[in-house]
């Protein structure tokens, strides 16, 4: 699917532009914002590097992968950054990732992040199960991906290797006919 455009109450996902670098930069390169991600605070370099690859990404046939904006559907600002990858080694399976900007945390809009992020993948794209995986620290996004409607699968023990040392994950997941669409989400075509 290309060009994604899909929005919800309050908040549109969408391709990432190259005139994005300083609002994703403001996100992505904030400690706060990584602080229980596997990845450390990115440089404006990274950040444009990141979008160079999610336009390339974008075009690529299959795509595979979605590295999206996340706007605030009034200001047209970009408030967030959200992905969804296809998992290579699953039918119908996509793993999911976002971040928002920290000033406007505890809004619901991390609920509404996940839920753009299941219609583009159950509606759109037609999967059958999306996941994801926090830090066993990263109390919001638990609470985020439940309160989405998703359901918490176990622990990864030893996932990833941050900081060096190794890590366990919390997953989570949702099926497709458990997701309900909360009103206002687009779940048809809006492109
Ligand atoms: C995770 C994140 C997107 C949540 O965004 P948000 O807009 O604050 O989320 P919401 O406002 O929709 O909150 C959803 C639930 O999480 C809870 N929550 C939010 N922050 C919390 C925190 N720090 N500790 C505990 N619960 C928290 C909210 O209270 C809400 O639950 P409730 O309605 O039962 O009270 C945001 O904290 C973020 O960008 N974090 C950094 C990046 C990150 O960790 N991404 C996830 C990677 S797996």
């Amino acid at each position: 699917m290309h060009p994604v455009n899909i929005t919800g109450p309050r908040l549109q996902l969408r391709e990432l532009h190259s005139r994005d670098v300083d609002a994703l930069h403001a996100i992505q390169g904030d400690a706060d914002v990584t602080r229980h991600m596997k990845l450390e605070p990115r440089t404006r370099e990274e950040v444009e590097h990141a979008i160079s690859c999610s336009i390339t990404s974008a075009g690529a046939e299959p795509r595979n992968i979605y590295m999206l904006a996340v706007v605030c559907s009034e200001e047209r600002q970009l408030i967030g950054y959200a992905d969804l990858d296809l998992d290579p080694f699953a039918e119908k399976a996509a793993t999911i990732g976002f971040m928002l900007r920290p000033d406007i945390w505890g809004r619901g809009l991390g609920t509404e992040v996940v839920h753009l992020l299941c219609a583009l993948g159950f509606h759109h794209l037609g999967l059958h199960r999306i996941w994801a995986t926090r830090s066993p620290l990263n109390a919001a996004s638990g609470k985020t991906l439940l309160k989405a409607g998703m359901t918490e699968d176990g622990r990864i023990r030893d996932h990833v290797f941050v900081d060096g040392a190794w890590r366990d994950s919390i997953t989570y997941s949702v099926l497709n006919h458990e997701w309900q669409a909360p009103e206002g989400i687009c779940v048809s075509t809006c492109s």
